[in-house]
């Protein structure tokens, strides 16, 4: 993808699971992300159900670049997966997360990277994580050393919160691109070098998402995300139980003059 050429690191939205669909994509491509993914699909189910492609995946033509995650047992089913989806997105991944992130032997890792590359992969994106760390530092040092070993661009994932940190971790990696997943969460305008969630993006995301006809917890639940750093404990109480639409819309109104 010419994206990775361009000499300036590529901003990407994470796959997440009921989170990274077409309307959110929709919200941070319009703050700054260059590539989006979208949540992952199993691929098995894809390829069987019309009924799972219609519910798993919606996408429209402002939607690009957009790459496609799967998780898939056989290469068979993966690669009819790719054949259905190759008219609407620009690349497939292979959900490849745990149990092979890093590995404790990073020779295992770059040896498993390297078999990718032989294998024809564009681009491999490593969360500098073992898989039993969690809330442990990510290992900015071992996701440099994979991309010393590749020809092939690397991206680099794991706890990236902000512009800032989106450029620490390019320095520190020397990786192609910065894969951002709970950081856009909390403020999908952060890849626009807003330190916080600004009030447009809420007002954005309202806009974006009753546009889209997003299901009132999809909704709800990103608006959480977004507001849960500029809400108390107490607005959170009552925010975080609101039940419809309209409540939640009549709250904005009220309490911030948006909705
Ligand atoms: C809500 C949520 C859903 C996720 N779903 C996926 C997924 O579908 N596929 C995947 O490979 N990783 C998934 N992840 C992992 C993220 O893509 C990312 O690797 C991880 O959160 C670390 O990045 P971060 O520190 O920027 O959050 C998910 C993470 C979150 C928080």
């Amino acid at each position: 993808m010419d994206l990775f050429h361009s000499g300036q690191v590529v901003k990407i939205c994470a796959p997440m699971v009921r989170y990274s669909k077409l309307a959110f994509r929709t919200l941070v491509r319009k703050y700054s992300c260059d590539l989006c993914y979208t949540p992952m699909i199993v691929a098995a189910d894809f390829v069987r159900s019309a009924k799972a492609r219609d519910s798993e995946f919606t996408t429209n033509k402002g939607d690009h670049p957009l790459i496609v995650q799967f998780a898939a047992k056989e290469a068979q089913v993966l690669c009819d997966a790719a054949r259905i989806i190759c008219p609407f997105a620009d690349g497939i991944d292979l959900n490849c997360g745990c149990p092979q992130r890093i590995h404790e032997d990073l020779r295992r890792t770059v040896d498993l990277c390297q078999k990718a590359e032989a294998a024809g992969v564009s681009w491999i994106t490593v969360h500098g994580r073992s898989i039993e760390e969690r809330h442990q530092p990510v290992h900015y040092d071992a996701i440099k050393i994979i991309k010393q070993s590749m020809s092939i661009p690397i991206v680099a994932n794991g706890d990236i919160k902000s512009l800032k940190d989106a450029e620490n971790v390019h320095h520190l990696t020397e990786a192609d691109g910065v894969m951002v997943a709970r950081g856009l969460l909390a403020n999908p305008a952060m890849f626009a070098g807003y330190e916080e969630t600004p009030f447009q993006c809420i007002q954005d995301w309202v806009d974006i998402a009753l546009e889209h006809g997003t299901p009132f917890t999809c909704f709800h639940h990103h608006l959480m995300y977004m507001m849960e750093r500029i809400t108390s404990k107490q607005e959170k109480k009552v925010f975080n139980v609101l039940s419809s639409t309209s409540a939640v819309l009549d709250y904005l109104n009220d309490h911030y003059g948006l909705g």
